[in-house]
């Protein structure tokens, strides 16, 4: 029997309250398939370890998770750490030292939940966005000169490399003919950006020639926010550079339902590192302690660690319990309209898992 080791970070805020919850989850899952065998190791790294320790990890934090065959993350952010101290001393480390280049980010609108959009539900929304993970506007380089002074400058470099813009393409690629509708939309800001995401345009229909079974088209940044609100339906998948992907991710997730919904899995395809797998509503610190966030973005990913691991009988078997409480409506997280508490969702989820 596969047995896989997984190394769990809730960190910060809700990611303390939903990470729990989807270890039940999936500790419910292996026993219900008996296909596979999963085990955690919590770390208690985070905002917490930082003011203990002047750290949010170890120093050997990434050797101590290499050994790990796969990462559930919760979320990073406290308002008594900066917050780019906090998400450049945790996650993009990660990243960036494991190489997870692909960020893959689904966005549905699951059965019985209300879509902000007026009468659109089911099957009017079904994307996948590739966000490229470990260069452009992330790339962290950069730097302040004339500190303190008022000639003060800061500056903040994308970098991209055509390997780098090669191997996303070469992924989104691959996953939009997986899909029924075999549609890839590129999205960049070429008309503004002449030099990095020109490049892009040039890549990705170089890319292109290699897959006629996938029908393409490109948009700008702007213009694919008004028709992911206007024409959701005319949309597969997306892949775009970091920090619009960030930003258009945070859109769909809402346009889904709820940002509480949106999944992500931080992707080393090959395989070489662990890939990481966290929900993407941060930690939410407004709604920290009540015992309602919706842990509903957080089991998503776990379909997707599963899916990832090769277990698809079970990634499958989790999403269906997932939508199986979505449409019979009564244990909605608030988020959702509903009242129920991240422990009764959860509770709801496992029951289905038994009894589907
Ligand atoms: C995300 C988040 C992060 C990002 C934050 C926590 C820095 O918004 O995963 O989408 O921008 O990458
Ligand atoms: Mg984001």
């Amino acid at each position: 029997m596969a047995t896989y080791r997984i190394a769990a970070i809730p960190a910060d805020g809700i990611g303390l309250e939903v990470i729990p919850e989807g270890i039940r989850v999936l500790e419910v899952l292996q026993k219900c398939t008996g296909n596979f065998r999963m085990t955690f190791e919590t770390f208690p790294w985070g905002s917490d370890y930082y003011h203990a320790h002047g750290r949010m990890m170890p120093e050997d934090g990434l050797d101590t998770l290499k050994a790990f065959d796969a990462i559930y993350f919760g979320a990073v952010g406290h308002p008594s750490v900066p917050d780019h101290i906090s998400l450049w001393g945790l996650r993009l480390p990660i990243c960036q030292g494991f190489d997870q280049y692909a960020n893959v980010r689904p966005a549905r609108i699951l059965p019985g939940v209300r879509s902000p959009l007026k009468d659109r539900g089911p099957g009017d929304l079904d994307w996948v966005i590739v966000r490229e993970n470990t260069e452009g506007e992330y790339a962290g380089v950069g730097g302040r000169a004339h500190q303190a002074h008022a000639e003060e400058v800061g500056m903040e470099v994308a970098v991209f490399t055509r390997a780098g813009v090669f191997r996303i393409m070469r992924f989104a690629f691959e996953l939009a003919r997986k899909r029924p509708r075999r549609m890839l939309t590129l999205v960049t800001k070429s008309n503004a950006h002449r030099h990095w995401m020109v490049l892009w345009d040039e890549i990705f229909a170089a890319v292109a020639t290699d897959y006629p079974d996938v029908s393409t088209d490109r948009m700008l940044v702007d213009a694919a926010t008004t028709r992911m609100v206007l024409r959701p339906e005319t949309l597969d998948v997306l892949v775009a550079t970091n920090l619009h992907a960030d930003i258009l991710s945070d859109l769909a997730a809402a346009l889904s339902g709820s940002l509480g919904m949106g999944a992500t899995a931080n992707l080393n395809p090959e395989g070489k590192y662990p890939s990481m797998f966290e929900p993407i509503h941060g930690s939410a610190f407004d709604i920290m302690g009540k015992g309602i966030a919706n842990p509903i973005g957080t089991f998503w990913s776990a379909v997707l660690m599963l899916e990832h691991l090769g277990e698809k009988e079970a990634a499958g078997m989790l999403m269906k319990a997932i939508e199986t409480v979505t449409a019979r409506g009564e244990s909605m997280p608030a988020d959702l309209g509903g009242r129920a508490t991240t422990r009764e969702v959860t509770d709801a989820v496992c029951a289905s898992l038994k009894k589907p």
